[in-house]
């Protein structure tokens, strides 16, 4: 039921709570209806295609624990406060930040709006390999060789760019059924069973003969191999994986009513991501090891070795197929929460009707999704700072957009909203000693160390 939200928070009072000024704003459905969304829009590529070659770029078991450090203290942190300003405001990132902070503040919000636009157009592009490998393991089985399949196939735009494009449509049709109707049902049953497979893998993965090299490689930590690299590579990891940074986090939390206990869903979130990913990286960082592969492959890493392990399973190609299935509908479950923020923006801040927005958006991303499909083919060639289109997206967005965008949500939060936003954190226990660590991490440490890592970052 949609409540007009009540305004004992300290907040100005806004016009109808909606944004839109006329329509009542759509509402979750259920409280585990947001966390489940929530956990959709963070469990993703990210974990699964992201996470592990990241993981083996950057010496293994160091990143881990730095990754850990990083998403258990500012990540959580910043994801509570992007659900508080969302909840807060009611409304998409560009009208919240303007509207509790005023209008410099917009600028936060349209970076995040860029940041989720250029992730979209690359995030289909990956989508749409997994959607291939779904579709030939279910009608040609394993390939003989599949490092050189996955060559061959990213190098073929006549098929990376129609698979984009289908993974794009799909995306676009969950978003205009509206929150409830599309993007809450969605993720209701279908996490956990991916979570299943994925738990599968891992066991099929570390009992591999060879496997234990791989455990070493990740759990084992080497610090020789501990650099400036490994904070900003760990720092942009964190906030790709959680959703966190562009105001898609903001966004779903403007959909959420007063019921909601942010911290303990926030918790939820980033417990069930971070699971995710480390069963993901059980699952292919053993493998790696056991195929004779090198763990700095690259982007194509999952794509390389999960092939293998299914192949050494019985009903391998059944299981495979289904595995690749559950990724793309968790792909899905994400890339709707990059396009939901811009839909979100253009009803509540021009009026505009959802359908025609969502098309005309998602058509917009797709075109900018051609170059980075291209990348990986006949652009491989066209390279800055040795980085093809995609990668060179990747590193743009998760690397510095979203940190940057991470350390501006923590000033706002900390600074701008401040005691205010402690009524809105958790109203079971306002004013508790939890909330005011979380507003003096987000005041001081989180900016600090952020800022820290992305200037040593430009240093180099
Ligand atoms: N977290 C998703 C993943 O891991 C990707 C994603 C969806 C995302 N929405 C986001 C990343 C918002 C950053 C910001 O696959």
């Amino acid at each position: 039921m949609y409540k007009i939200p009540t305004f004992h928070t300290g907040f100005p009072p806004m016009s109808t709570g909606n944004g839109s000024g006329m329509r009542p704003r759509e509402h979750w459905a259920s409280r585990i209806g947001f966390i489940f969304a929530a956990a959709g829009s963070a469990v993703g590529l990210g974990n699964v295609w992201r996470f592990p070659y990241v993981v083996g770029e950057n010496g293994g078991g160091v990143f881990l624990i730095v990754y850990l450090a990083i998403v258990f203290t500012l990540g959580i942190s910043i994801m509570i406060a992007e659900l508080v300003i969302g909840r807060a405001a009611q409304r998409n990132p560009v009208g919240a930040c303007r509207a509790l902070g005023g209008a410099p503040w917009a600028g936060l919000g349209y970076l995040g709006l860029v940041s989720a636009f250029v992730i979209l157009s690359f995030y289909c592009v990956v989508a749409g390999w997994t959607l291939n490998y779904a579709w030939t393991l279910a009608t040609r089985g394993f390939a003989s060789d599949p490092a050189q399949a996955f060559e061959a196939f990213v190098a073929s735009p006549s098929q990376t760019i129609p698979v984009a494009g289908v993974f794009m449509a799909l995306t676009v049709a969950v978003v205009l059924g509206g929150v409830k109707g599309g993007i809450e049902r969605a993720n209701l049953f279908l996490m956990p069973l991916l979570f299943a497979i994925l738990v599968a893998l891992a066991v099929r993965a570390v009992t591999l003969p060879g496997a234990s090299a791989g455990l070493a490689f990740y759990l084992a930590p080497d610090f020789s191999t501990f650099g400036i690299g490994t904070l900003t590579e760990a720092l942009g990891q964190a906030f790709f994986s959680l959703s966190i940074g562009l105001g898609a986090m903001m966004t779903y939390g403007s959909y959420l009513d007063r019921g909601q206990n942010i911290p303990r869903a926030a918790g939820w979130v980033v417990g069930l991501d971070t699971l995710a990913a480390i069963f993901a990286g059980f699952a292919i960082l053993p493998a790696v090891f056991a195929a004779g592969l090198s763990p700095e492959t690259g982007p194509g890493l999952a794509f390389v070795v999960l092939p293998t392990v299914f192949a050494t399973m019985p009903f391998g190609a059944l299981f495979g197929t289904l595995f690749f299935v559950l990724l793309s509908i968790a792909a899905l479950t994400s890339s709707i929460s990059l396009l939901e923020p811009l839909v979100a923006y253009f009803i509540d801040e021009h009026r505009l009707r959802r359908g025609g927005v969502t098309v005309a958006i998602g058509f917009a991303a797709f075109l900018l999704s051609i170059p980075s499909a291209l990348s990986l083919g006949p652009w491989a060639n066209y390279t800055v700072f040795g980085k093809g289109v995609l990668d060179l997206l990747d590193a743009l967005t998760a690397g510095i957009m979203l940190p940057a965008g991470g350390l501006l949500i923590a000033l706002f939060v900390g600074w701008v909203l401040g005691p205010r936003a402690i009524m809105e954190f958790d109203e079971s226990s306002e004013r508790s000693r939890f909330a005011w660590i979380w507003l003096w991490i987000l005041r001081i440490p989180a900016p600090i160390a952020i800022a820290w890592i992305l200037i040593r970052w430009a240093m180099q």
